[in-house]
């Protein structure tokens, strides 16, 4: 992805907005970071995010064209407002020694390296590090900016934080928990994990051991989420289980339809994660409706905005992968062609809002979730009723206009 523009901002109002904060009660009890938590909370005006991010301005025609925006608060100190920092920490300020011993490796990305760990109450959290701002290459890929990164920092606490609303609630997004920015080389403890996952599983990313002393980096620390889809291939019970997935992530698209005007663009079955709970019901609220999905005893959490565009308040955050050739040449599977299908369906412009997105991603899903393996493979007649309704979601989704469409009116959900 060489020649994204993430960070689009752009609006008609950009009076007034907040930022919404984190989740609350995750940030008072169980964050990692919390000593690093001021005791309340800011938020900030829509007008000094801007400062950060690229504005675009409507011009002729439907696409936008990039306008630099003249303010005098830089990226970087956007970034630290976010983190609530004045300016970066150290990692061992960040993550103390204790909990760096537990961290093991869980995943990675292009831009990222994922990590477990526990936090202050004992609970498994994620921390998805990221070098910013650095000239060397990471990856085969430029490191992202501070603009860069408030993308993805703005739609994790958007999106997290429709866990709390009240006319559209849903618990589908990965909670943020905190973040922070830190400078330094990569720590010890972090390497080994690192090779040990290598070892493992095997690692496509350059090991991290090369940056300096002034390397910086961002870590969002998420709630553990579970395993990504693609890992747990086999381990679905069965399609008992891949219905309620695909209720899950169906409904929790609706909601950030009808909340945030949210496309996500990459919900490709590594950005999906599953784990396993006890509650029978997960309960969300679409336009003031509360409704209620059997979970079969998975939850499932959606993940990775890199590419994700949403609306607030007339503001729109979206990132501009028009002439991101690579991305839309991609082969060997039904994900690249979706990359294809949402630049034909949007004429290549990334800002507008094109709801079918979602729709395309949820086709490909369903496929994912009748080709996959899973534990148990007797052929009952309650598995044949449910492949060939899931054949018929699948035959029928395309011509929803948006994941609301699908939810309220597909046979599969009734
Ligand atoms: N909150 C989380 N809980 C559990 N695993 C996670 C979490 N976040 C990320 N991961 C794992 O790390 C991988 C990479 O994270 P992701 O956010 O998708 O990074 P990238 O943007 O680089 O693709 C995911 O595919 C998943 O396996
Ligand atoms: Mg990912």
């Amino acid at each position: 992805m060489q020649e994204s523009t993430c960070g689009w901002l752009q609006g008609t109002s950009g009076i007034g907005l907040a930022v919404t904060p984190l989740r609350m009660e995750q940030m008072n009890l169980s964050s990692i970071l919390t000593n690093f938590t001021p005791d309340t909370l800011t938020t900030h005006s829509w007008g000094r995010l801007k400062a950060a991010l690229s504005l675009h301005k409507k011009t002729t025609g439907m696409c936008l064209q990039q306008a630099s925006y003249d303010e005098d608060i830089s990226d970087a100190e956007k970034v630290y407002q976010e983190c609530q920092q004045s300016g970066p920490l150290s990692f061992s300020d960040c993550i103390p020694p204790a909990r760096m011993k537990h961290c093991s490796k869980i995943g990675e990305g292009t831009f990222g390296e994922v990590f477990s760990t526990i936090n202050a109450s004992n609970e498994t959290v994620a921390l998805k590090i990221i070098p910013v701002e650095g000239s060397q290459q990471v990856n085969g890929e430029q490191q992202k900016t501070f603009g860069e990164i408030l993308h993805e920092i703005i739609i994790s606490k958007e999106l997290s934080c429709l866990n709390m609303k009240e006319i559209n609630k849903t618990d589908g997004f990965i909670g943020l928990n905190n973040l922070h920015c830190v400078r330094g080389h990569y720590p010890e403890a972090l390497l080994k994990a690192w090779d040990k996952f290598d070892r493992q599983k095997g690692s496509e990313n350059d090991r991290p051991d090369f940056f300096d002393d002034e390397q910086l980096f961002l870590i969002l620390e998420f709630e553990f989420g579970g395993s990504d889809l693609e890992n747990i291939n086999g381990k679905l019970s069965s399609l008992v289980q891949a219905k309620s997935v695909l209720h899950q992530v169906t409904a929790a698209l609706a909601v950030a339809e009808q909340a945030l005007c949210f496309e996500h663009r990459d919900l490709h079955w590594g950005n999906i994660l599953v784990k396993n709970i006890k509650h029978k019901h997960n309960e969300f609220i679409l336009n003031g409706t509360v409704h209620s999905i059997e979970t079969r005893g998975v939850h499932v959490n959606i993940i990775d905005y890199s590419l994700s565009r949403l609306e607030i308040d007339g503001l729109t955050v979206s990132c501009d992968i028009s002439n991101d050739e690579e991305l839309f040449m991609g082969q060997g599977d039904y994900q690249f062609e979706i990359y294809r299908l949402m630049k034909k369906e949007n004429n290549n412009c990334w800002s507008t809002y094109n709801p079918h997105s979602n729709v395309l991603w949820l086709h490909y899903l369903a496929e994912k979730l009748l080709s996959m393996n899973y534990k148990n493979k007797a052929q009952t007649n309650q598995q044949r009723t449910l492949k060939s309704a899931l054949k018929s979601f699948q035959a029928e989704i395309l011509s929803y206009p948006s994941a609301t469409e699908a939810l309220r009116n597909g046979r599969f959900f009734q």
